[in-house]
C-alpha cells in the first residue's frame, strides 16, 4: 500500500549520484527520466521509473495518482541563504539607495540591519512566528520546500533567543522546515558600538553556549565585512560556535574584500556566501576548505553591485549553491526562480547549474542532503510541478511564477489558481 503514486512526469531527479556537492560537468546533469513515475509512502519516496513500469505496479495498491501530464517535476527549491525572520519593511531605505546612498552609511547612522533590530525587539515570541509563517507560505507558493532562516535582528541575548525559538515554533507547528542559524554577530549593537569586545564576549560566552545547549541552532554565521566583523573576530566567534557543536558558514566579500573567505582555508566552513568581491587567494581557500559557495544574485542586483564571479567559481571546481538572502534591506524576494533567472542572465551560469545550485547543492549547504534536495529513494517527497514541461522556462519565462504545484513530504502545500 502506498499513499502516492505520481505518473506521466517529465522527472529530473537531481540525482545525489556523488555523495556531495556537485561540481564542474556534474551540474549540468538533471538525471531526466521522461514518463517518469515515483510512489510515495509516509512522506518518503519509496520508488521510482518509468510510468509504465510503476503503474502496473502500484495502480492497485496506491491511494492516489497524480497525473502530471508531461509537466516537469522537480525537488523542492531549497533556499540556503535567508533573513526571512524579521519585523517591518525599510522601502524608504529602498528609496534613499536609489538616491545614492549607500548600504553600509545607512547602517552606519544606526538604520538598516539596525532599523529592523528595534521592530524585533518590540515583538513578542509568538508575533514573530506569526509574521514567519506568512512568509513560509509564500516560500512554498514559489516552490521552495526547506529554507535557512537566521537570527540577527535581535543583538541581544534575550531577542537572538527570541527569533530562534519563533523558528523553532514554525518548525513545530506548521509543514515548514525551517534551518536555524544563529547570527548573533550580525552587526554591532547600538549599545556596544563602542565596546564592541563586550559584545564579542556575550557572544562567544552567553549567547552560543545557549544557543547550542538547546538545539536552537544549527549554524553560526558572522557578518564579516569592513566596519562590521573584522576577519579575527569572525574566526573567534565561529571557533567558538565550532566548539559547540554549530556548524560554521560566512558573510564574506559582500561589499568589500578584506580576507573573510580565507577563513575556510583555516577552520572547518560549510558554506561561504556572497563573495561579490572574492580573491584569488578567497577562492584558493574554498577549494581548500571543500566550502560550498552559496551565492545571492538578489542582492547585487538589489544593491546594483557587481555580480559573483560564477562562472570562475565552477570552473575552479568549487561548487555553488544559490539563495534569496531574503530579507528586508539588501535583498527582498522569497523567488527562488527569480534567483535562478538572475543566476543564469547575470551569473552567467547555465540553467542546469542553476537548477543544481537550487537544490542538492543547496540541500549540502544546509546539511539536509540527507533527505532533501534529490527525488531518490528514501529521501522526502518534496517535490515541485512545473506549468511547463521543462525547467528551462524558469529562466526563460521570467517574472511569473513557473510553479504549478508545491509537496511537502508527499502533501501538497501550494497551488497555483490558474492551473
Ligand atoms: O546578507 N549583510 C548582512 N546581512 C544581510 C542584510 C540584512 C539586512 O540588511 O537586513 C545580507 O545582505
Ligand atoms: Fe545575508
Amino acid at each position: 500500500m502506498i499513499d502516492l503514486l505520481i505518473v506521466r512526469a517529465n522527472l529530473f531527479r537531481i540525482s545525489d549520484t556523488q555523495k556531495r556537492a556537485k561540481i564542474k560537468d556534474e551540474m549540468l546533469d538533471l538525471n531526466n527520466i521522461e514518463n517518469g513515475a515515483f510512489a510515495v509512502k509516509d512522506g518518503i519516496i519509496v520508488d521510482i521509473g518509468k510510468t509504465d513500469e510503476l503503474f502496473k505496479k502500484y495502480k492497485d495498491s496506491a491511494k492516489e495518482i497524480l497525473d502530471a501530464k508531461g509537466k516537469a517535476v522537480l525537488p523542492g527549491f531549497i533556499d540556503p541563504h535567508t533573513h526571512a525572520l524579521f519585523m517591518g519593511t525599510r522601502e524608504k531605505e529602498f528609496r534613499m539607495r536609489l538616491e545614492g546612498k549607500s548600504y553600509m552609511d545607512i547602517l552606519n547612522a544606526g538604520g538598516g540591519i539596525l532599523n529592523s533590530v528595534r521592530k524585533v525587539r518590540q515583538a513578542s515570541v509568538e508575533e514573530l512566528a506569526a509574521q514567519l509563517k506568512k512568509r513560509v507560505d509564500i516560500f512554498f507558493s514559489l516552490g521552495t520546500t526547506s529554507f535557512e532562516a537566521k537570527s540577527g535582528y535581535g543583538l541581544d541575548f534575550e531577542n537572538e533567543i527570541k527569533m530562534l525559538k519563533a523558528i523553532k515554533m514554525v518548525n513545530d507547528t506548521t509543514k515548514a522546515e525551517v534551518i536555524p542559524t544563529f547570527i548573533g554577530a550580525h552587526a554591532i549593537p547600538q549599545e556596544y558600538k563602542s565596546n564592541k569586545e563586550k559584545y564579542i564576549d556575550i557572544i562567544i560566552n552567553e549567547m552560543i553556549p545557549y544557543v547550542a545547549q538547546n538545539k536552537l541552532a544549527k549554524f553560526i554565521d558572522v557578518f564579516c565585512e569592513k566596519g562590521v566583523y573584522t576577519k579575527e573576530e569572525t574566526k573567534r566567534i565561529l571557533t567558538a560556535g565550532l566548539e559547540n557543536g554549530l556548524k560554521a558558514k560566512i558573510h564574506s566579500d559582500e561589499i568589500e574584500a578584506i580576507g573573510c573567505s580565507e577563513i575556510a582555508g583555516e577552520i572547518p566552513m560549510i558554506s561561504s556566501d556572497h563573495l561579490l568581491k572574492i580573491t584569488d587567494r578567497g577562492l584558493e581557500a574554498l577549494k581548500k576548505g571543500g566550502t560550498i559557495a552559496t551565492l545571492l544574485p538578489g542582492t547585487a542586483f538589489s544593491l546594483k553591485e557587481n555580480y559573483a564571479p560564477a562562472r570562475k567559481i565552477i570552473d575552479f571546481g568549487i561548487p555553488t549553491a544559490v539563495a534569496t538572502d531574503c530579507n528586508p534591506g539588501s535583498s527582498f524576494t522569497e523567488s527562488m526562480p527569480s534567483i535562478i533567472t538572475l543566476s543564469v542572465m547575470q551569473m552567467n551560469m547555465m540553467p542546469e547549474e542553476a537548477v543544481v545550485s537550487a537544490t542538492i547543492n543547496a540541500a549540502y549547504t544546509v546539511d539536509i542532503a540527507d533527505r532533501a534536495g534529490s527525488l531518490d529513494v528514501g529521501r522526502q517527497a518534496d517535490f515541485v510541478i512545473l506549468k511547463e514541461d521543462s525547467y528551462l522556462f524558469i529562466p526563460y519565462h521570467y517574472g511569473v511564477n513557473p510553479i504549478q504545484s508545491t509537496y511537502k513530504k508527499g502533501v501538497k502545500v501550494a497551488h497555483s489558481a490558474d492551473c
